[in-house]
């Protein structure tokens, strides 16, 4: 039951030196507090290594924002009161003495009802000891309530989550622990479920009868920057499939829930997690396939290759690409393939899903050697967020062929409202209690057990031909043959074409 007091509390960040709470965090609460999202009740405790002074600390949340392009009132100052800074140290028990004394004081100061939610936006080698820490020194034990937000990697493969899980468990019940896929805070990703469930034409349609295949792709134009150290350790497979990707996949292929309660979401997207074919480690070859990004010519700038990033090792085999033909195992989707592919230095940022619609039983208008089209429903995440329909339509003219249609819905062309930062909306989930667009342990568990199998193959093999992709290009062809043995091709991501075949 949420309460008034249900959004007053203590927000206390692991790393607030860092880049993720400069970037998402500050800007995030300051929207939240303009919007009256944050009751005048909340404080935030900054805690990290550095010997920061509120001072300093205050100063450098307000250059956060002012940097984010929000609207900065004149005055910001009665925000930054509610901001403290601990120079923290995650292994010395003083320390959580230090932040219990502290989150204390500000419950007085602001009436909070010591209500606490701990943020980890920190290295994830330290989230279970402090979860440890935090417990064993009492700053849990509150007569308000508790959330631990949890950022990404979740473990390295499934039994490192299964660690990092079990230790967290140790201080956190599973409702406590809100693991963030900042996916789910997209606003288009959060719309699947609503074009689908709220929308008599999609509905009957969503299934192996009428869909011929899906299509996801999340391309960046980016490359590893700064992070090379911990990309390369990482990889695509761990970077976005295991997470985002699957995410998505489970949205698109999820039974509608009974009703939109969390734990009724989670459930069905649980039961399409379980539904992915595993594969022997001889099947992955042929539905899996990886790239590395070479040198190339992106937004006009010759760029270099993987190998020759900051801190990654110059014979690396870590994969910077990609693609994936995923096979759901149920009555709704058997026999339709999900493809996926993300990949960084691509040609541009860009993530769409294509959900293409099986040919009619027959053609009236075949012309010699024109096809018709197939129906696609495209759904745009980003950059533009909206949805496209395409049709067929009657060739203006006499000669009575048929032409493809495409009708837009661009929900951020509209200037009503700017769309949410994903992790605004993911802190406010947060603060008011509603776990929906956070991840299950039993779906990241599921998620981690499908790629490690892929990941395990890999590691025991060499790719003789890295790089295989050019900067700046869509991936390495191999990734179209994925599609092509199938009778199937990408369709293109750029705005401008037009999706004829
Ligand atoms: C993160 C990955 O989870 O997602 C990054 O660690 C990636 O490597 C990012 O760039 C992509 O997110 P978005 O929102 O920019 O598509």
């Amino acid at each position: 039951m949420k309460t008034d007091s249900a959004n007053k509390c203590v927000i206390v960040i692991f790393g607030a030196t860092g880049d993720l709470a400069k970037r998402k965090l500050f800007p995030s609460i300051y929207n939240l507090y303009k919007k009256g999202k944050l009751s005048s009740n909340f404080a935030v405790v900054g805690a990290a290594r550095r010997e920061w002074s509120n001072d300093t600390f205050r100063r450098n949340v307000a250059t956060s924002i002012q940097e984010s392009k929000i609207d900065v009132d004149q005055d910001i100052n009665e925000f930054l009161n509610h901001f403290h800074y601990l120079s923290f140290d995650v292994t010395n028990t003083e320390s959580y003495t230090n932040l219990n004394d502290l989150i204390t004081n500000l419950d007085e100061e602001f009436s909070i009802p010591e209500n606490r939610i701990f943020y980890m936006a920190m290295a994830p080698q330290f989230f279970g000891t402090i979860a440890s820490y935090l417990k064993a020194n009492g700053v849990t034990n509150t007569t308000g309530w508790n959330r631990l937000i949890i950022e990404k990697p979740f473990g390295h493969n499934y039994e490192s989550a299964q660690k990092l899980n079990d230790d967290l468990r140790e201080a956190f019940t599973e409702d406590e622990i809100y693991r963030i896929d900042h996916y789910l805070g997209k606003e288009m990703v959060q719309n699947i479920e609503v074009i689908r469930f709220a929308n008599a034409i999609f509905e009957p349609l969503w299934n192996n009868r009428y869909i011929s295949n899906i299509q996801i792709t999340s391309s960046e134009s980016l490359g590893v920057e700064d992070r090379g150290g911990y990309y390369d350790h990482a990889g695509a497979l761990r970077d976005m499939v295991q997470n985002h990707m699957l995410q998505m996949v489970a949205l698109l292929a999820m039974e509608p829930p009974n009703r939109l309660t969390t734990e009724e979401i989670r459930t069905e997207k649980i039961k399409a997690l379980r539904a992915l074919r595993p594969m022997t480690p001889n099947e992955v070859d042929s539905y899996f396939v990886r790239g590395q990004y070479g040198r190339g010519i992106v937004n006009e700038n010759t760029v270099n290759g993987y190998r020759e990033e900051g801190n990654v090792d110059p014979k690396s085999k870590t994969e910077t690409f990609v693609a994936g033909k995923l096979v759901i195992d149920n009555f709704r989707w058997a026999g339709v393939p999900f493809y996926i592919r993300t990949g960084k230095r691509m040609t541009e940022k860009s993530t769409k899903i294509v959900i293409q619609f099986k040919n009619l039983p027959m053609n009236l208008y075949y012309k010699s050697k024109e096809e018709m089209h197939p129906n696609l429903l495209i759904i745009h995440i980003q950059p533009d967020e909206g949805i496209s329909i395409v049709l067929n339509g009657k060739k203006i003219g006499l000669s009575g062929e048929t032409n493809p249609v495409k009708l837009d819905f661009c929900s951020s062309c509209q200037d009503v409202v700017n769309t949410p930062e994903a992790y605004e909306k993911l802190l406010n989930d947060c603060i008011i209690g509603d776990a929906t667009n956070f991840t299950h342990w039993d779906e990241v568990a599921l998620s981690w057990s499908f790629v490690d199998i892929i990941s395990k193959v890999w590691e025991n093999s060499t790719p003789t031909d890295f790089p295989n992709y050019e900067s700046g290009s869509m991936g390495p062809k191999i990734a179209d043959k994925l599609l092509a043995d199938d009778g199937f091709h990408w369709w293109p991501i750029t705005d401008e074409s037009d999706y004829t075949i």
